[in-house]
Formats: structure tokens, C-alpha cells, sequence
């Protein structure tokens, strides 16, 4: 039977780490004149140095993260932001917190994320930005947005959500955009429970992000002064300690899931009917927060994708669910959002919302499944146990 590796993985030292802020008494990280609390301002060294790139400002969630972003780049009423269709929920649900509009974007076969150049296609006069989400891990091909982003005059963001350390053409994730967006939610690669940070690479822009995510104060100005709309995003102490901590085990843990990827890859496409998420070219490193596949249902005896899953989960093999295509969301389908906000332009909504307008999307997500990034933590002879029950579902059906 499968044994799935502990998820999160902690030891004395975490424990420590949160005990000792608990006994500073120090609890709450300040402002940047009086950092009250040590954690948080080092945490985003830290990371910065991790993610090679300038600046981290840390923040509550994932999900503010992308807000934060959306409105230190001056995006609201009445601008479009375009974003994949297949991403957890809020990749958009902060562009309508933001007042704006976001438009769904159909995916690549291969590599499960934005097809740039579908994304092109979707540039109006209103749109101010493209989300590129790095699904799984997997860069979006950002060589391409850039060019489009450079020809359109509109801003890139990346949520990198499920990117910690993934590597495209020499840069870390969140380094090809005008800022980048994590989270450190319970279930991803680097977490403290909940939190998020944001990184970028332009000091004025950083200052904005800093100020919207604490209140709109300025750095080095008075405790009480607010110069811009800004509301509490911050990160606790509480987190920051744990995450400092977690930090220092990521790049073994990241280098690991990318060994046994590179692994159950060579054998899970070797099983006529599997074909595993291509890595982006130009990828080096994959944050690899989920490892997903399709299968091709001709050659597994049509087995529904509930069944698939069911086969593994028997053999103690865990698997996690793919989030549904945005454009199937009830929220958007009934266009429940934002009071007084014009959604008429969008490509979603009624009838806008049916599969054949997203037609990548909805073939991979209906022959999907996933394992959660800490599968790829097991032993090699493990995985070989998930190659097998495959391999056993595969044999039962022949002729495809
Ligand atoms: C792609 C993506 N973006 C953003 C988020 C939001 O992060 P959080 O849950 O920390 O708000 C998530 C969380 O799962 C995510 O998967």
C-alpha cells in the first residue's frame, strides 16, 4: 500500500521558532521605522535572496497578494485583465475585488497553462494586464506574453501561487513580470498555514505595494500618516517565524520533488493513453505544487475520471482535485460579483459560459487527475507502486 509522505513536515525547530516569538512577546511585526517583530522583515530578505530578485514585500494571503498588485498598478473600473481559465478562483476573484473585469483565457494542450498567443487574441482597448498563473509550477511561456505585453502597452503579473523555485530561462519565477504574487497556504510547497508575499524588481513599485498592504502609510513617515488608499494585508510574526523556518528545508524538498518528477515522468509517458504536463521549454526548475496528467479514456476502457481516481485511492494513492474551469463557476456562469459593476463585456456569463468557447480547457480537465506536490517527496520505490497501479488499470484494456 502507498504510503503518502506527511504534509506539512515540521520538527523542534519550528516549533522553537514560534515559541520564541510567543515569549518575545512580540507579536506583530510594526512598521518598517520600528520593526517590532524580527521575523517578518527577515522573512522577506530571505525569500527576496531566494527568489533572486529585489524586493518581497509579505502579506496575508495568495489572494491579496494579487490585489495588491492589481491596484498598485493603477487597475480598476472599468479595465480588463486577462486571465487562464483553468487556476483556482482567485486569479479572478481579486481582479473583481479590484473593480475590474477579468477575461478567461483558453489553455495550452501540453503544458496546461495560458496560451499566450490565445491570450493576444482576447487584448481590447480596455485591457491593462494578463495574469500569467504558473499552474503546477509550470512557467507560463512569458518569453511570448512579454513581446505581447511590450506590443499591447499592458502590464504582466505572475501568480506564482504554485511556483516557489520554479525556474524559466535562467530566472526564477516572478521575475518576468512587473511583480510577482505566492501564497503559503496550507497545501503548497513553502507554507506557514496561510500568508503570501509579493515580489518585484522596481523600487517605486515596491513602495506602492508596501504602502496598499499596510494601511497606506509610507515607509519612514509618521505611524499615523496614510497617504493612499491601503487597507491591513499584513503578515503575523507568527507566520513569518514559521516560515523563515520552512524556508531553510525548501530547496532539498524542491530539488526532490524535481528528481522523482523527472522519474514517474519517464514511466507514467511510457504508458500508451498517459500524457503527463510538458514542462514549458525553457523550463529548468519546476515548483511542481501538483504534478498532473491526462488520460486518454480510449485506451483505459472509457473509465470516467471518478473511477480513475477511485482505483488509486484504493491503492492508498492520493490524488488532488483539479480546480474547475473558471468559465463553469457558478459566480461567473450567474455573474454574482460586485454590485454596480459592468460585467457585459466579458467572455463569460449565460450562454458565454458554455465548454465549446473553451475547448482545451474543458478536454484536460475532463481527463485530469492530480497528485499533491507531496507525493513526489516519497521514495523512488514508491512511485514505482503508483507507475504500477497505471500500468495495471492500462493492461485490463487493449486495442487504443
Ligand atoms: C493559482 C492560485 N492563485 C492564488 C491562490 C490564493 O492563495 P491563498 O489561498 O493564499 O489566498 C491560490 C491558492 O490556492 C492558487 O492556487
Amino acid at each position: 500500500m502507498f504510503q503518502t509522505p506527511q504534509w506539512p513536515i515540521w520538527d523542534q525547530d519550528d516549533l522553537a521558532a514560534v515559541t520564541e516569538v510567543v515569549q518575545s512577546g512580540k507579536w506583530w511585526c510594526g512598521a518598517p521605522l520600528n520593526q517590532v517583530g524580527k521575523n517578518l522583515w527577515a522573512f522577506q530578505e530571505e525569500f527576496a535572496q531566494f527568489q533572486e530578485v529585489k524586493h518581497c514585500i509579505a502579506v496575508a494571503n495568495g489572494t491579496v497578494a494579487i490585489e495588491v498588485v492589481l491596484l498598485a498598478l493603477g487597475i480598476g473600473l472599468g479595465d480588463e485583465v486577462i486571465v487562464p481559465d483553468y487556476t483556482f478562483v482567485a486569479s479572478a476573484s481579486a481582479v473583481i475585488a479590484a473593480n475590474a473585469v477579468p477575461i478567461f483565457c483558453d489553455i495550452d494542450r501540453d503544458t496546461f497553462v495560458l496560451d499566450a498567443n490565445k491570450a493576444e487574441t482576447l487584448i481590447t482597448p480596455r485591457t491593462k494586464a494578463i495574469i500569467a498563473v504558473h499552474l503546477g509550477g509550470n512557467p507560463v511561456d512569458m518569453k511570448r506574453l512579454g513581446e505581447i505585453a511590450e506590443k499591447h502597452h499592458i502590464s504582466l503579473i505572475e501568480d506564482c501561487a504554485h511556483a516557489h523555485g520554479s525556474r524559466y530561462h535562467g530566472k526564477r519565477a516572478g521575475n518576468w513580470s512587473a511583480a510577482g504574487t505566492f501564497s503559503f497556504q496550507a497545501s503548497k510547497t513553502l507554507t506557514a498555514g496561510e500568508g503570501g508575499a509579493i515580489i518585484c524588481n522596481d523600487d517605486a513599485l515596491a513602495d506602492a505595494l508596501y504602502s496598499i498592504s499596510d494601511c497606506g502609510r509610507k515607509k519612514g513617515e509618521y505611524f499615523y500618516a496614510h497617504f493612499q488608499y491601503g487597507t491591513n494585508y499584513r503578515l503575523s510574526e507568527f507566520h513569518a517565524a514559521l516560515l523563515r523556518k520552512q524556508l531553510q528545508h525548501f530547496p532539498q524538498q524542491h530539488a526532490l520533488r524535481n528528481t522523482r518528477a523527472k522519474y514517474l515522468t519517464e514511466h507514467l509517458n511510457a504508458i500508451e493513453g498517459i500524457r503527463v504536463m510538458q514542462p514549458t521549454p525553457g523550463t529548468e526548475e519546476l515548483g511542481y505544487y501538483i504534478y498532473p496528467f491526462v488520460y486518454d479514456p480510449a485506451c483505459f476502457g472509457q473509465i470516467s475520471n471518478a473511477e480513475f481516481k477511485n482505483r488509486l485511492h484504493q491503492a492508498g494513492i492520493p490524488t488532488a482535485d483539479c480546480y474547475p474551469p473558471l468559465h463553469t463557476l457558478v459566480c461567473f456562469k450567474n455573474r454574482q460579483l460586485r454590485k454596480g459593476i459592468d460585467y457585459s463585456s466579458a467572455n463569460w456569463g449565460g450562454t458565454k459560459s458554455e465548454d465549446q468557447y473553451f475547448p482545451v480547457v474543458t478536454e484536460v480537465y475532463g481527463r485530469s487527475i492530480q497528485f499533491p506536490q507531496n507525493l513526489l517527496l516519497a521514495e523512488q520505490s514508491q512511485l514505482d507502486q503508483v507507475v504500477d497501479v497505471i500500468q495495471y488499470l492500462r493492461s485490463k484494456e487493449r486495442g487504443c
